[in-house]
């Protein structure tokens, strides 16, 4: 058996990020919207760097735009991810992209979703919670919005914030009153850092928004002491190897820093990002940390349990999804 055939957990996937061009295509041409600067001439995503990466997408994004689109959405996520073999995934979900950040507008852009999720997790076995996603460029009053509709729908469905967005904008502790107010109404709490933002993003985030799972966090190898404070307080790194190597973050697979953090003692966990942008699946990752790092069978179980642990579902679902992973 190959690696690329286990279940599989994915804490940290972008909901419009995962929204294959073809998708996105179908509904501009529903639309009668022109976004034919955004695509190559095969038919891919066409952008230059990470900057360009957040336009094209916020681009791709605008044509989402009613519950029903992000009900389609949702199944056409869900159904290629069970065929990867992934049975639990944590998506990032922005109110400023699903009503603009109404609560009343969010609720039903929920609904849908979440109907949607239920029907796919009937029809594919997989199990999706949602991640509350302020957009760190719309700035801290729209993060407040944001962390309003989580807090207004706080619960066993929406279980966590995590903002997402350009590193490169303000600070972390921008953002604070934002993520104190999810923080008082239940939710987890997850953040960016690390990725385009160096070490002292990632300090920022523990100490300015005390969240106990970080988006990336790679580059915190670059401070050996950010490297053991991470280990100590044993705070999970969503690490996603691919979507670096895309944005040129490293130059290949063997340069990150993921087994290195891992052999220092760091959680880490393995996720796509945005899989149709940066042309990976989390099969083609697994298969391409096997051949990088010489991971086996026992690694990725490994990997799969740190990740079950730091999710951030209630224990009923962990144990539902423990049996998936257990039962292939
Ligand atoms: N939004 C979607 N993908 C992202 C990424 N890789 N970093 C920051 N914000 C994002
Ligand atoms: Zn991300």
């Amino acid at each position: 058996m190959s690696v690329a055939d286990l279940p599989k957990i994915e804490l940290h996937l972008h909901h419009e990020g995962a929204a294959p061009p073809a998708f996105i295509r179908q509904l501009a041409f529903e639309k009668k919207i022109d976004l034919s600067r955004i695509f190559t001439d095969d038919g891919s995503y066409a952008f230059e760097n990470f900057v360009h990466f957040l336009q094209v997408y916020e681009a791709a994004t605008s044509v989402l735009q009613s519950p029903e689109d992000f009900a389609r959405l949702t199944r056409a996520i869900l159904e290629e991810s069970a065929r990867h073999g992934v049975v639990y995934t944590e998506s990032f979900l922005s109110p400023d992209f699903c009503g603009g950040g109404d609560v009343a507008a969010w609720k039903e852009y929920l609904h849908a979703i979440r109907e949607a999720a239920d029907q796919a997790e009937r029809d594919f076995g997989i199990i999706l919670r949602g991640i509350v996603t302020p957009v760190r460029h719309f700035g801290p009053e729209k993060a407040k919005r944001a962390a309003l509709c989580a807090a207004e729908t706080a619960g066993d469905w929406i279980v966590g914030l995590g903002m997402g967005g350009d590193e490169g904008q303000g600070h972390q502790g921008d953002f604070a009153y934002a993520f104190d107010m999810a923080r008082e109404a239940g939710l987890r709490l997850t953040t960016h850092a690390g990725e385009f933002g160096g070490p002292e993003s990632v300090w920022e985030a523990i100490r300015d928004l005390n969240v106990e799972r970080i988006g990336h966090g790679v580059r915190a190898i670059e401070d050996t002491k950010l490297v053991q404070e991470l280990a100590a307080r044993q705070i999970t790194l969503e690490c996603c190897p691919g979507s670096n190597v895309f944005l040129g973050l490293y130059p290949d697979l063997p340069s990150h820093p993921i087994a290195r953090l891992r052999d220092a003692g760091v959680k880490v966990t393995v996720s796509t990002d945005d899989p149709p942008f940066f042309h990976n699946t989390m099969s083609r990752e697994y298969d391409m940390l096997a051949s990088a790092f010489g991971w086996d069978e026992d690694d990725f179980r490994a990997l799969n349990q740190t990740a079950l642990d730091a999710a951030f579902c209630d224990a009923d679902t962990k144990a539902r999804v423990k049996e998936k992973l257990e039962s292939a």
